[in-house]
């Protein structure tokens, strides 16, 4: 079922069609609203719900899932029932579980998430230097406090003979922060992160005003330092991304007031799942504020019934077609089909 299942989703992601009769292979979904922390990139965090976890595992349980993503609207670390579920989801299809962080309070929580057998653990950093790391997300002494639960995790890693968690230091790329990228690639290394993931701004609704997130940086510079981060990432043996920075065409139409012509490469809708803390369904995770673009709600209807409504179908067609569904979506620099496969793979 699982084989098969995962073969008619991949199929459906190359060929694109508007029903799709396999059920989604990869579940991306929050838990809690709340954050500890302010950053500027994100969304004010005020509310207050948080996933109802059994009653989510049951609407979910059915699918053949071979990846799943835990974060939040806010910091998933907070969210109470975050180890009992991820043990649920491991003794059911055994999907490689990644979970996002902001890291601050890691080191209390090192040891049940090193015990709860995640494949993966992403933390976002966004900063080389203490000083960049307040400026953007958040006093500094939490920087510190992230090292020591990196360091922690790792020491875990050591004592058990394990190769799991691998470690992901993520980096949401703008013009705060660009000048650092070679630096935290050194950083990471330094302190035993196994990859580094850069990440494009995601325009919110309310600021779309692309180009204030680079500033008066051209694509050449950016693709420049990016293929420098690469470049070092390379010699220090560290995994990284910044071959997806390489195409100055797409930077250049993502940072400037142009139509992106590569959203048909996205494959989310096709094999991909993404439920608030509230149940709601959407393509991606990148359109989760985006009420236009919601597909269901997994404690309403079933999952088929959603998969394959008249709006996902829509959505689809549009995507196929380079008609944008959304003002995400038409600055969306999605991955392609290729580098998607090659994470699937390497994670399982
Ligand atoms: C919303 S956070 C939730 C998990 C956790 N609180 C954290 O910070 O990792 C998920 C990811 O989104 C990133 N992020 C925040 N604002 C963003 C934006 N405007 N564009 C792209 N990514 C953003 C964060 O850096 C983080 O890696
Ligand atoms: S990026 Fe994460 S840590 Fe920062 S405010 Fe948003 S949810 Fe909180
Ligand atoms: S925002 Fe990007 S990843 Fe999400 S559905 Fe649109 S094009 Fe695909």
């Amino acid at each position: 079922m699982t084989i098969l299942n995962n073969l008619k989703a991949f199929n459906a992601a190359l060929f694109k069609p508007n029903k799709v009769d396999a059920l989604p292979i990869h579940l991306i979904f929050m838990v809690i609203e709340k954050c500890n922390i302010v950053c500027k990139t994100c969304y004010p965090r005020t509310g207050k719900k948080i996933l109802d976890s059994n009653k989510f595992y049951d609407s979910i349980k059915r699918l053949p899932i071979i990846n799943v993503g835990i974060s939040g609207s806010g910091e998933t670390l907070l969210y109470p029932d975050l180890m009992p579920l991820i043990k649920k989801l491991k003794s059911n299809t055994n999907p490689s579980v990644n979970v996002t962080t902001n890291g601050v309070l890691l080191e209390g929580k090192a040891e049940q998430l090193f015990k709860s057998g995640i494949d993966t653990l992403s933390i976002s950093i966004d900063a080389a230097t203490p000083e960049t790391y307040s400026a953007l997300r958040a006093n500094r002494k939490n920087f510190y406090k992230i090292l020591k639960g990196i360091d922690k995790i790792n020491k875990l890693k050591v004592k058990y003979e394990s190769r799991k968690p691998k470690l992901r230091g993520l980096f949401v790329v703008s013009k705060y922060n660009i000048e650092e990228v070679s630096q935290f690639v050194e950083l990471s290394k330094s302190i035993g992160l196994n990859e580094v993931y850069f990440q494009h701004m995601i325009f919110r609704m309310e600021m779309l005003d692309w180009k204030e997130f680079l500033g008066e940086y051209t694509a050449d510079e950016i693709v420049n330092k990016m293929k420098e981060a690469g470049r070092i990432a390379d010699k220090l043996n560290i995994r990284h991304n910044c071959n997806e920075w390489a195409n100055k065409d797409d930077i250049w139409q993502r940072y400037n007031d142009e139509p992106l012509n590569n959203y048909k490469k996205c494959i989310f809708p096709w094999m991909s799942l993404f439920a608030k803390e509230n149940g709601d369904v959407y393509p991606c995770c990148m359109l989760y504020y985006y009420e236009p673009a919601k597909m269901g709600n997994l404690y309403e209807q079933d999952i088929e019934e959603i998969w394959n409504n008249k709006k996902y179908q829509k959505f689809r067609q549009l995507i196929k077609e380079r008609k944008h569904p959304n003002p995400v979506c038409k600055k969306c620099l999605a991955p392609e089909i290729w580098d998607s496969m090659k994470r699937y793979l390497r994670l399982k």
